[in-house]
Order: C-alpha cells, then structure tokens, then sequence
C-alpha cells in the first residue's frame, strides 16, 4: 500500500507518470522537427549532452524540493523555506506558467485529436500534397472546430485527473506508455523497412558538426528543458507524490532515458519515411502535419500507420496535459480546500478560457501581433525562453543556496538510509554549472 496516500502507490507508477509527464509533442513534434532544422546527428549529441548534465541534475532538485516539501508547489515552497514569502511567491510564478503552457499546449493537443479522428475516417488518405496543407490551413485558421477540438482535449484531461493522483493519473500512466513505446516500435519498423530509409538514419545519426551555430546549442538547451518539463513545478508536483523509500537519482535518470527514447525513437519514425519519400527533413513545424500525412499517403496500407501514429500522439499529449493540470489542481485543493473535481473542472475552464485566444490567433485573430508574433506564438516564446528558465534558475538558487546542504543530501538518501554517490558533483551542477546554462538561454532568449 502507499506509504502517502496522497502520493504514488509503486516506483514504476512514480517513473511512468512523471516520463508520462516529460514525454509529449515535445518529443514526437517538437524534437524532430529542431533536429531537422539544425542538421542532425549533431544536434542530437549535444542535446544527450544537455539532458545527461543539466537536465538530469535538474530534475533531481524539482524531485528534491517536492519530496522533502510534501506538497504542492506553492506548499512545498512554503515548509521548505518556513514561510519565507519570497519563495512562497516563486511557487505562484510556477502556477502562472502552467496555465500559460497549457492554454497553447491544448491547441496543438487539439490539433492532434482532430488528426486522430481525420485518420480514424480515413480523410487524409488520397490527397494531394497541397490538399494535405490545405486541410491543415483550413482547420486551424477555422474557429468553431479547432476550439472543439481544444475543448475536448481538455474535458479529458480534465476528467482523468478529476479520479486522482492514483487512480487517475497513475493508473492511466502505466497502461498509457507501454503502449506509447509498442506503438512507437511499430511505427519505427514500419518506417526503416522502406526503400531508402537508410538515408534518414544517417541524417538522425552521423554528425556533421559543421552544422552546428550559436542558436543550435541554445535551441538543444531550451528543448531538453521544454521536453524534460522543467522549471515550472511540474517535477516538483510529481515529486511530492514520489515514496519517501525510492530514489531519486535513479528516478530521475529513468524519466529522463524514457524522454530521450521517445525522441530518438520518434526521429526515427519520422526521417527514414521523410528520406524514403523524397519529403524536405528542415520542414519545421508542419512536419508532422503536413510532412507525414504525405508520407502515410505514400506508403503500402499508411493510413492503418497514420491511425497508430496519431493515437501515440494523442497518449503522449494526454500525458502531458495531465501533468500540467495536476499542478494546478494540487494547488487548489491543498491551498485553496476545494475537492478535486471542483479544481478539475474550475481549473480547466480557466485554461480554456486562455486557450481559446490561442487558438483564434491562427484565425479570426491572426492580426492581433505583437512584433510580428501571433498570441499562441507569444504564449510559446515567454513560457519557454523566458518562465521555464526563470523558473528554474531560481529553484536551483533556491536549492543550491538557500536550503541546507546537508538537508538536501539528506533527502536524496532518503534521510541516511542509502547511499549518495557523487553527491558534490549534483551540487557543483547545482551551484554553478546550471544557473550558468540558465543564464545563458535567458540572454539568447532576449536576442531571439
Ligand atoms: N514536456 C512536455 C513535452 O515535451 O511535450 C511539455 C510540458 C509538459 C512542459 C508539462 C511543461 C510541463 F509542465
């Protein structure tokens, strides 16, 4: 049985939620779609360098800070820094960024739900290039359907995580990803076995460190952080409901080998399919949009591939969105004593209520810019290159310099009971490597 009962009732319910929490269209859309535009090989090996000594370690601290806090990120915040309210404030920053997040996260999980249901009805199969970016096009500068879809997505959200921490969304986590991964495997078998799929393998493989700029390290820095949901309090929240018996280290480490294993796996999928069908690899965005219905259109029985494509995005998204509203959630019934499906239901439709600008600003709202960005664009740049660094920036401050060395050493051995080893290398990163890379991605953030 649990040994909190708010918490996770097992270590692979814990791990499979918080990767649950990692993996999403940070991983399948986003991921393949920078390493396309930055060249390759190259810019998957720094980006395994960034999640192994940034990403990793700072994981490990949202991990800490929820754990040794037990409760949600405002609470946590708050018994940790016995009621400093400077802290306590960093804990509403996190809750602010969550619900920024997600009101343009649920327009893209729109999207994806929409493509689930176009394939299901096997709309996409036989069009044209330009009928598939019209279909795109059309759907996403609409307004009444791309608002459904967002509204859908978030009602199920809202509804998983209406059960609970443990019947909701670690129940869901642990039949949810295993079946992430058997269909991602699928889908890579599927895709190395066409003529020509070696050339895609070479591009997600070899290194061309010619390749590599300025703005493709920070690009890999920023992404490992988005991917890895870093910074505002998501780890921290489902940190708190990690057993105090578990480790954190290696807690960690599986969430983060899980995040990268979807990312690889999902470069996989997609680039053997781009090179084989002569598709363009530096689409950005659109290629998982426009690209692969094109390259499913092309392929022997692709839409029974384009349905299991879109099914693994939708479990991944979902995954996701659970996370973000559970930070909300926790908070609220925690800190405010509503129920939890109070919080659920009030919690959503205030994202909803956000999103929907979101989801206009590609359509009825689209001249509504602010230096040429529309408001979903807006939503992305300050959470990722501004909130999430910020975010955690100050928790490894607040970690690494304010709390107790020995008190954090103590909770990773789970209060002397096992042993750390490299304790002084996590706070070496934790002092100074990574409030270093933090300040970097800021600066460039501002130059973007
Ligand atoms: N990590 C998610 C992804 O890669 O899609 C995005 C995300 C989820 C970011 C939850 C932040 C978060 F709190």
């Amino acid at each position: 049985m649990a040994e909190k009962s708010r918490g996770f009732t097992s270590y692979i319910g814990a791990i499979l939620a918080a990767a649950g929490g990692a993996v999403g269209l940070g991983n399948i859309w986003r991921f393949p779609y920078m390493l396309g535009q930055n060249g390759g090989g190259a810019f998957l090996l720094i980006y395994i360098f960034f999640v192994l000594f940034i990403g990793i370690p700072l994981m490990m601290t949202e991990f800490i800070i929820g754990r040794r806090g037990e409760s949600n990120v405002i609470g946590s915040y708050r018994n940790l820094s016995k009621g400093n309210k400077g802290w306590i404030t960093l804990g509403i920053f996190s809750i602010v960024c969550a619900l920024m997040i997600y009101a343009f996260y649920s327009v893209v999980a729109g999207w994806t739900l929409n493509y689930l249901i176009l394939a299901c009805r096997n709309q996409l199969n036989g069009l044209s290039t330009e009928e598939v970016a019209q279909t795109f096009n059309t759907f996403t500068q609409g307004s009444f359907y791309p608002v459904l879809f967002q509204f859908l997505f978030i009602a199920i959200t809202g509804g998983v995580v209406a059960m609970g921490v443990q019947k909701g969304i670690e129940k869901f986590s642990k039949i949810l990803i295993p079946i992430l991964f058997i269909l991602l495997l699928l889908m890579c078998v599927r895709s190395l076995s066409l003529k020509g799929a070696s050339e895609g393998l070479k591009f997600v493989f070899n290194p061309d460190f010619s390749k590599i700029t300025g703005k493709s390290l920070l690009d890999a820095l920023g992404q490992s952080f988005f991917s890895l949901s870093l910074g505002i309090g998501a780890m921290i929240t489902y940190g708190s409901y990690i057993r105090k018996g578990d480790n954190l280290f290696k807690s960690s480490l599986w969430v983060a080998i899980c995040d990268l294993g979807v990312a690889i796996l999902a470069s996989i999928v997609i680039f053997p399919a781009v090179f084989a069908l002569g598709m363009n690899p530096a689409d950005g965005p659109k290629l998982v949009y426009i690209v692969l219905p094109n390259v499913f259109n092309n392929m022997p029985m692709g839409n029974i591939f384009a349905i299991v494509f879109f099914i693994l995005l939708n479990i991944a998204t979902l995954t996701s969105t659970m996370s973000l509203l559970e930070i909300l959630v926790s908070t609220a019934v925690e800190e405010l004593h509503w129920k939890r499906g109070t919080a659920s239901i009030l919690a959503s439709i205030l994202v909803f209520g956000m999103g929907i600008f979101c989801t206009l600003s590609f359509g009825p709202l689209k001249d509504v810019t602010i230096g040429g960005k529309n408001i979903f664009d807006i939503f992305d740049l300050i959470t990722a290159s501004y909130l999430m660094p910020i975010g955690a920036l100050l928790m490894t401050i607040f970690l690494g310099w304010f709390y107790p060395k020995t008190e954090v050493r103590a909770e990773l051995s789970n209060d002397g009971k096992r042993k750390v080893r490299a304790f002084e290398i996590y706070h070496f990163i934790l002092r100074y490597m990574a409030p270093i890379a933090l300040i970097v991605i800021l600066i460039s953030g501002f130059f973007k």
